[in-house]
């Protein structure tokens, strides 16, 4: 179902403490827009987290999974971990996963299938390098990212995954996409998804922007037909900015 979504990508950051410190700040902020709004801190303290908003208008969720359901992954965390400390939504294929983790197309589709399996939502992450862009592959590469991971679902399978657009050169750099950039791309991904699986499907998903959205270009972002929201970064972290990301609609 498309709804307007502003989700908080703490990333590797906040101790209990600090995490403690953010969430009480969250909940003194006032919302005046009508967005689903999420925070997702790390693993430490998504118990935590969930407990402190369980009674606010603020979803916790993760920022990664493991596909397998237990064994010997040292490290990892799975869907039923996840979902047993009241987590209902995972961030998956994160540029920084991607890179730094090496997370290819088919362990994505892997993680897909394990979220999907155990009820979750997913908040899909795909976006290009600057070479990409500077070479105008960008479309090329993000239809590839989400067909590689994605197509081989069911259209049904799409009423619990959104999807989020994070171009790499974008992400803690401070160069936000343009609005007309986010846009297009934007209105690209809603074309192939609906090459795919037809119109009604492509236009019941949330396609989010992420890249240096800040209080001071969200509202210009978030006013584009086939933005329907952010995954936020850095921005994320101060509570009064974030909700006036939250409020940009
Ligand atoms: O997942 C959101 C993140 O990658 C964007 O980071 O700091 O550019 O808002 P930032």
């Amino acid at each position: 179902m498309r709804k307007n979504i502003v989700a908080g990508n703490w990333k590797m950051n906040n101790d209990l403490a600090q995490t403690e410190g953010l969430l009480t700040d969250l909940q003194k902020q006032t919302q005046t827009s009508e967005a689903e709004v999420m925070v997702a801190p790390s693993f430490t303290n998504l118990w935590h987290a969930f407990q402190s908003l369980r009674t606010s208008n603020i979803e916790v969720v993760a920022q990664n999974m493991h596909f397998a359901d237990n064994g010997a992954y040292t490290g990892e965390v799975s869907a039923s971990m996840l979902k047993s400390v009241g987590i209902q939504t995972v961030i998956l294929g994160h540029s920084e996963r991607r890179a730094y983790f090496n997370e290819t197309d088919a362990i994505l589709a892997k993680k897909v299938d394990a979220a999907l399996a155990n009820t979750m939502r997913v908040i899909f992450c795909f976006g290009e390098e600057l070479e990409d862009r500077k070479a105008n592959k960008e479309e090329a590469v993000v239809k590839s990212q989400i067909s590689n991971a994605l197509f081989h679902l069911e259209a049904d399978a799409f009423k619990n995954i959104v999807l989020a657009y994070e171009p790499v050169w974008a992400i803690g750099t401070g160069e936000t996409a343009t609005p007309e950039q986010a846009q297009d791309m934007h209105a690209f991904i809603r074309k192939t998804l609906s090459e795919k699986y037809g119109e009604e499907v492509a236009n019941s998903v949330s396609i989010l922007y992420g890249g240096s959205v800040k209080p001071n270009n969200a509202k210009e972002i978030f006013s584009k037909p086939d933005v329907d929201g952010g995954l936020i970064g850095g921005a994320s972290l101060k509570a009064q900015d974030f909700f006036e990301i939250v409020n940009a609609f």
